[in-house]
C-alpha cells in the first residue's frame, strides 16, 4: 500500500531517450527520480497522455497528492482539474513559468505550486540572444537561400543588419531579461530600455553600465519605461520576459504591435500566449514586423494551422526564427531543473516544507511571489 500518488507529466524521448541519457526531461529517464520517490513509499504514475478528457492525466489527477510537469510539454491543470483533484497538495514544475496551472484555483484550495527558479535562465537568456541575432542577420532567409544554392548575395542582404547600435528593450527584467541585458552589452547597443514594475536594483543598472564601460568605452544608460507604448516605439528589438499572467496575456496583439517601429524584431522566449498568434502573424505578413521569433507557442504543442508556422515577409523571405519550447531544455538545464525537483520533494517527502523561498509560487493559499502580478 503505497503513502501516496505522483502524477509525472513528460515528454516523449523515443529513441534520443535510448541514445542520450542525460535526456532527463522525457518520460523514459522520468527526471532520474524514480527510485528515489518509489523509496518514499509513493507510487509515481509517468505520462505523456496529458490533454482530453480520456487522458491518463484526466484520470489520475483525482487521487494524485502530487503532479510534476515541464513548461516543455505542459499537462495543463486547469480550474476544472483542480476541483476534482481531492488529494492534490503540490504541483512542481520542473523548469520555470507555473502558468500551466490555474494559480487561482491552487490559492484557493492552498495547493502549494513550486518552481525550480533559475535552473534554466540562462539557457533562455541564451537563445534570446541567438534569436535576436538570428533575426537581425537574416539569418532564416540566408540559411534557406544558401541551402538552396541559389548565390544571390542581394537577397539575402536586403534585410540583413548588424545588432551594433541598435535599440533594444526587454518587457520583463528579471532572472532572464536582466541576464538578456547583460549578454546584450556586448553587442554595444546604441540603448537599452526595460519596462516592470518591479525596479532594478541600483547595483544591477552600474554593473551593465561597468561592463559598457569596459567593452564599449561609454557609459550605457540603462532606462527603465513606465508605459510599454512608449518603449516598444523606440525599439529596433523587443524581447519578451515576463511571465504569463491575467495582465500579459495577448498583451502583444494589434493594437501594442502598432505602436511598434516599422521593420523591428519581436523575440518571445516566455510563453506563447503573451502574443496574439494571428496579429503577429498579419504584422510580418504585411512588413510591420520584419521578423518574430522564440520556442514558445500556445497550445504546445501546437496544432497544424498554427499561424507562427508561417511567418512570410511581403518579400517571400521567411521572417521566421521559431523553434520548439526547447530553449530552457539544454541537457545543462534538464540536470538543474531534476536535481531541483528532488529538492522540492524532499522537503514535501520530509514534512519539512522548507522549500527555497524563491521556489515560491503559490503557498498557504496565497501568492509567494511579485512575478506573477502586481499585487498589494
Ligand atoms: P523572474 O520572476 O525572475 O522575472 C520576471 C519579471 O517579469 C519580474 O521582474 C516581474 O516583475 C516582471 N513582470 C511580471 N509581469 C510583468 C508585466 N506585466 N510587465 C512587465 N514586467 C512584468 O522570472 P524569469 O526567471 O526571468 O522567467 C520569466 C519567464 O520566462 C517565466 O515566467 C517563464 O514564463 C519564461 N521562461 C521560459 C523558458 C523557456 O524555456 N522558454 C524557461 C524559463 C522561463
Amino acid at each position: 500500500m503505497s503513502k501516496g500518488k505522483v502524477l509525472l507529466v513528460l515528454f516523449k524521448g523515443g529513441q534520443h531517450a535510448i541514445e542520450q541519457k542525460k535526456l532527463l526531461g522525457c518520460v523514459e529517464n522520468e527526471l532520474g527520480i524514480r527510485k528515489y520517490i518509489e523509496s518514499k513509499g509513493y507510487e509515481l504514475v509517468t505520462t505523456i497522455d496529458k490533454d482530453g478528457p480520456n487522458s491518463v492525466v484526466e484520470k489520475e489527477i483525482e487521487d494524485a497528492e502530487i503532479v510534476i510537469t515541464t513548461p516543455f510539454y505542459p499537462a495543463y491543470i486547469s480550474k476544472e482539474r483542480i476541483a476534482k483533484a481531492k488529494n492534490l497538495k503540490l504541483c512542481v514544475t520542473a523548469g520555470v513559468g507555473s502558468d500551466h496551472v490555474d494559480l487561482n484555483a491552487a490559492n484557493e484550495k492552498k495547493i502549494t505550486v513550486a518552481e525550480v527558479t533559475g535552473s534554466n535562465v540562462v539557457s533562455v537568456a541564451e537563445h534570446a540572444m541567438m534569436t535576436i541575432l538570428n533575426l537581425v542577420r537574416n539569418f532564416p532567409s540566408a540559411h534557406e537561400l544558401a541551402l538552396k544554392g541559389n548565390w544571390d548575395i542581394a537577397a539575402a542582404a536586403r534585410d540583413e543588419y548588424d545588432l551594433e547600435n541598435k535599440v533594444v528593450g526587454t518587457v520583463g527584467a528579471g532572472r532572464i531579461g536582466f541576464r538578456i541585458l547583460e549578454r546584450l552589452v556586448a553587442f554595444n547597443p546604441k540603448k537599452l530600455y526595460y519596462y516592470d514594475y518591479q525596479e532594478l536594483p541600483k547595483e544591477a543598472v552600474e554593473k551593465i553600465n561597468a561592463a559598457s564601460r569596459l567593452l564599449n568605452g561609454k557609459d550605457l544608460v540603462l532606462e527603465r519605461v513606465e508605459k510599454l507604448e512608449n518603449m516598444v516605439s523606440k525599439c529596433d528589438v523587443v524581447t519578451i520576459n515576463c511571465p504569463l499572467h491575467e495582465n500579459t496575456i495577448g498583451l502583444f496583439d494589434k493594437k501594442l504591435i502598432s505602436h511598434m517601429k516599422d521593420g523591428s524584431w519581436l523575440v518571445n522566449t516566455a510563453r506563447g500566449a503573451i502574443c496574439n498568434a494571428k496579429d503577429v502573424n498579419d504584422a510580418v505578413k504585411s512588413g510591420k514586423l520584419l521578423g518574430y521569433g522564440g520556442d514558445v507557442w500556445y497550445p504546445q504543442p501546437p496544432g497544424p494551422d498554427h499561424p507562427w508556422l508561417d511567418l512570410t515577409r511581403p518579400n517571400g523571405f521567411s521572417g521566421n526564427a521559431m523553434t520548439q519550447h526547447i530553449s530552457g531544455a539544454s541537457i545543462d538545464s534538464e540536470i538543474r531543473y531534476s536535481e531541483g525537483t528532488k529538492d522540492i520533494l524532499e522537503s514535501y517527502f520530509s514534512k519539512k516544507f522548507d522549500y527555497r523561498p524563491q521556489d515560491l509560487i503559490v503557498y498557504d493559499g496565497d501568492y509567494a511571489t511579485r512575478s506573477y502580478g502586481e499585487r498589494k
